[in-house]
């Protein structure tokens, strides 16, 4: 089956309320457009449909939350009253098509809730990780320019609670654009405090809003923003529009992770990161699965068996997860004495994703599980996963450290330095031929430009990925580093640029790097180092103390930046480059070659030395 015979049949399983005419308008690369006249709403295809087609007495949604010890459900009719009365207050406030909604929220129901409601109405959210910082939070603000904002009071960590209704109000505070209202989930183990005239209580504000309908839209109309690390402070809005969103999360469902209309399916992420827009919230809804939130920890919350109790309570059916998840249970309990407890035989695969896999977590998990591990990569740009081995189409050879080969729609390619296309075997940057399927990200919010230079221009006709790698003889893709500064921790995505800024910032910091290194449970963790002006007095440990303490106030504890020194200089080219990749490489303990530009070679050994004192390598 071609491509476009493969999309226009997944396109005929979704509601339109105008059914395409157009496939594909390709007409201005590289802003592709998918089922340009079609007319569709996504909260119509992930709830109402499924209550007009019988199925309203099945469950929705579960949420699970060891942290409060609570758990609660909706059925597909509940949660179509909480979303159109949601909605209904949306309205209420001004909220029209296409104006924005930020949701800064924990893993609570209402946050998936709002994010229906806006759907429903055509608003376009975007949620913002609660990990990050009121800075961060307010750089989002400014670009977004919400009409509203939508949180809770608090949220809840296994050792602390996050007030966010403070880190929300600080927020608004340093942001330039004042959005016009907040709506507050007073939640019982912190309230926040309102402020008149802005803030609405959520509980009684929805209770007294009246429902309302969804609104048909355009399939190329914004269905979310959602803020990823670039190289820079200024993180980029990932647009994904409608149509395409619908399509392409629902044929997923079935085609990659061969779940069934009505079965449990469990992504154990968070709504502020792509993995929950595409599977906690929409996908498994599209496809009228039963989803579930968890608001807690694979550890901790209170034992390393804690994905096992929600897979036997609930039948889950697959477990969609980071590998950081599978280390820090592997790490508590390496023999796997907690699953021994529980009945796992409902559970039919995993799929794990964010971060490369190594092989050490894969056989690991499949020893434990006895169900195929399936690594598949994708990016918060693409929605859904470019590689990965379709359980739904033909299950593949699994081969470690490979997330199989590209999913139907996707042309993966390696490219060389000149932009030739590289051997099998041989590594490169990995890009995908234009078009990119329905359901990838359309543009950048307001950065059209950055859009095309930062993903289009320096492969003409391919997506740049920002990833290396390599393909072999059999067409597995090998996904092995980023080509940018970009680090992954813990599976999240995070930019060293950024906490160098804000390091940068500090008054007595001169230069600075950020570098990612080893880490054996969250993968990658960040180190930075510092020069201090000329006739800085001060304990350097007090200026360590303080930078730490900075990242952490502007970017959030997300960042988990808790490594730093203070070197005299930092090695660099003799065009002033700074040699990231040789510092990296002394700190990860791995073999490393005296670079031949390098300017000064002596700094390596007081690098080294430095790291020493942290620790490094072998930390
Ligand atoms: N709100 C506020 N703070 C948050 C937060 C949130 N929603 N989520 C995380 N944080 C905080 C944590 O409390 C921690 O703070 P600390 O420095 O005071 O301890 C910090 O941010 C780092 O959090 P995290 O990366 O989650 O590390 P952790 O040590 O608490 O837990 C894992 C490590 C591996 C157990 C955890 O990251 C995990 O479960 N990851 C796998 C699943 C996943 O989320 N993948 C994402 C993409 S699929
Ligand atoms: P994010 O946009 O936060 O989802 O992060 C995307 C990045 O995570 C990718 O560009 C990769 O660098 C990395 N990544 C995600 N999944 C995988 C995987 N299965 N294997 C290797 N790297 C991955």
């Amino acid at each position: 089956m071609s491509d476009n015979q493969l999309w226009q049949r997944a396109a005929d399983d979704i509601h339109w309320y105008q059914a395409p005419a157009t496939l594909l308008d390709d007409s201005n690369p590289p802003f592709y457009r998918w089922f340009p006249d079609g007319v569709t709403n996504a909260c119509f295809n992930a709830v109402d449909i499924h209550v007009a087609q019988g199925r309203g007495e099945q469950l929705a949604v579960i949420y699970d939350s060891p942290v409060t010890d609570t758990r609660r459900s909706y059925t597909f009719s509940q949660l179509l009253d909480e979303v159109s009365r949601f909605a209904g207050l949306l309205r209420s406030q001004g909220v029209e098509q296409g104006d924005r909604v930020i949701i800064y929220m924990p893993m609570v129901p209402e946050a998936l809730v709002a994010m229906l409601a806006c759907a429903r109405i055509g608003a376009i959210h975007s949620v913002v990780f609660g990990g990050f910082a009121s800075n961060e939070l307010a750089v989002r603000i400014d670009d977004a320019e919400p009409k509203v904002m939508v949180s809770a009071s608090c949220g809840v960590e296994p050792s602390r609670v996050v007030a966010y209704k403070p880190l929300l109000d600080e927020a608004i505070r340093l942001a330039r654009h004042k959005p016009g209202s907040c709506i507050i989930l007073q939640r019982p183990t912190q309230e926040g405090e309102l402020v008149e005239g802005r803030d609405v209580d959520w509980a009684s504000a929805v209770a007294a809003a009246e429902p309302v309908d969804c609104v048909p839209v355009n399939a190329n109309h914004p269905l979310y923003i959602l803020y990823t690390s670039g190289t820079t402070g200024q993180p980029k809005g990932v647009v994904r529009d409608t149509g395409g969103s619908i399509v392409s999360l629902k044929w997923s469902m079935k085609n990659i992770y061969n779940v069934n209309q009505g079965e449990v399916y469990w992504a154990a992420s968070d709504v502020g990161w792509v993995v929950g827009h595409s599977y906690i919230v929409y996908g498994p809804l599209f496809n009228g699965n039963t989803t579930l939130m968890y608001e807690g920890k694979p550890v901790g919350t209170p034992d390393p068996g804690a994905f096992w109790r929600v897979i036997e309570e609930y039948d889950v059916k697959v477990l969609f997860t980071a590998p950081t998840a599978f280390r820090a249970i592997k790490k508590e309990d390496p023999d796997g004495k907690y699953l021994e407890k529980y009945d796992l035989s409902g559970l039919r695969a995993l799929f794990l994703a964010g971060e490369r896999c190594d092989p050490n977590t894969l056989h690991w998990a499949t020893e434990k599980l006895q169900v195929p591990v399936i690594d598949h990569w994708w990016q918060t740009e693409t929605g859904w996963s470019i590689c990965a081995n379709c359980l739904g189409i033909e299950q593949l050879p699994i081969v470690p450290g490979s997330p199989a080969r590209a999913v139907p729609g996707y042309d993966v390619q390696v490219l060389n330095g000149d932009g030739e296309q590289a051997a099998a075997g041989e590594i490169g940057a990995l890009v995908i031929k234009q078009p990119l399927p329905p359901g990838t990200f359309t543009t950048l919010w307001n950065a059209q430009d950055r859009f095309v230079k930062a993903y289009f221009s320096k492969f003409p006709g391919y997506y740049e990925t920002g990833d290396a790698g390599y393909i072999d003889d059999d067409g597995y893709v090998f996904v092995m580093a980023r080509t940018d500064d970009v680090i992954n921790v813990a599976g999240h995505r995070l930019s060293t640029g950024s906490m160098e800024e804000v390091l940068a910032d500090h008054p007595d910091v001169a230069e600075c790097a950020v570098i990612g290194i080893a880490d054996a449970m969250k993968g990658q963790l960040p180190l930075g180092l510092l020069v201090l002006n000329a006739g800085v007095t001060r304990p350097p440990a007090e200026i360590v103390a303080e930078a730490i303490a900075q990242v952490r106030q502007r970017i959030g504890p997300v960042a988990a930046f808790k490594l730093c020194a203070v070197v005299d200089r930092l090695p660099k080219t003799r065009s002033g480059k700074i040699l990231r990749g040789t510092m990296r490489n002394i700190a990860d303990g791995e073999d490393w070659k005296m670079p031949a530009t390098i300017d000064d070679p002596a700094i390596i050994d007081e690098i080294g030395a430095a790291l020493k004192q942290l620790g490094l390598p072998g930390h």
